[in-house]
């Protein structure tokens, strides 16, 4: 059985520190626990280091939340792939909503992709519509979302990428997308891949399911979404909820 992932992506939190490490060392114990998931935690920047301070010895996966595409240069304010990687960061979240709405276009994502993939980090790739119509112009929209962001990756690469499904509406929302709904979209995500790295490229991709994800909803999403994963928000920097939420989906 493939192994399940959870990524808790902590965004701009905690505040401090002291409370960036006592989440940490939470998650870090649990993790250490199940044989069936591997946890990656996404920190703010600024806790990278320390969380990979003693990474031999931890069960929890370190990921970044953005990269720069260049290598180095004249670039205030940017962190870049090479820099991740010599640090120990070995999973990337690109295109994340957040970051879209600040700027990122697929084409700038499509660089983001290709800059950690070169240096051996797996991407995690977000895609997502923003609203849906009846029309279903929103597969269309999350078709070209993903060929734009994926079509200069070379093929070999591809089973490094990971992909999180992750509609606008549903981030930040009370509820989650029902798992009958995230299954047809897992299928979806697949086809897309399929066209663009082939059949057996994308029955192997990594999809993982994201927005108000809970220890609530988790394990019927990942039993009945047929996801691989969950990219998790809120409730990754809510020590008793995520708890829960890793306990359900290792119990699964
Ligand atoms: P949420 O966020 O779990 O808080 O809805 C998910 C995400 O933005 O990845």
């Amino acid at each position: 059985m493939k192994r399940k992932i959870v990524i808790g992506n902590w965004k701009m939190n905690p505040v401090t520190l002291e409370e960036a490490r006592r989440i940490f060392r939470y998650t870090k114990n649990l993790a250490g626990k199940f044989r069936r998931t591997s946890v990656v935690v996404c920190p703010p920047f600024v806790y990278l280091s320390t969380f990979l301070a003693r990474k031999s010895e931890s069960p929890v996966i370190i990921g970044a939340q953005d990269v720069y595409f260049e290598e180095f240069g004249p670039h205030t304010g940017e962190i870049s792939a090479p820099m991740l990687r010599d640090l120990g960061v070995t999973h990337v979240i690109v295109g994340h909503s957040e970051r879209r709405a600040k700027g990122d276009t697929d084409e700038v994502i499509s660089k983001k992709v290709l800059s950690l993939l070169e240096v051996g980090i797996h991407p995690i790739l977000c895609v997502g519509e923003k609203e849906r119509d009846q029309h279903g112009t929103y597969l269309d929209v999350l078709k070209n979302q993903i060929r734009d962001s994926l079509n200069k990756i070379p093929k070999k690469h591809a089973d490094k990428l990971i992909m999180a499904y992750e509609p606008l509406w549903a981030i930040g929302a009370k509820d989650a997308v029902d798992p009958a709904t995230i299954c047809e979209m897992s299928i979806f995500v697949k086809k897309v891949l399929s066209d663009i790295f082939g059949h057996d490229e994308a029955i192997s991709a990594t999809i993982l399911y994201g927005g108000a994800v809970n220890f609530r909803n988790a394990g019927d999403i990942i039993a009945k979404g047929q996801v691989d994963g969950l990219l998790v928000g809120r409730e990754s920097v809510n020590t008793a909820g995520f708890g829960e939420l890793l306990r359900a989906v290792d119990s699964l």
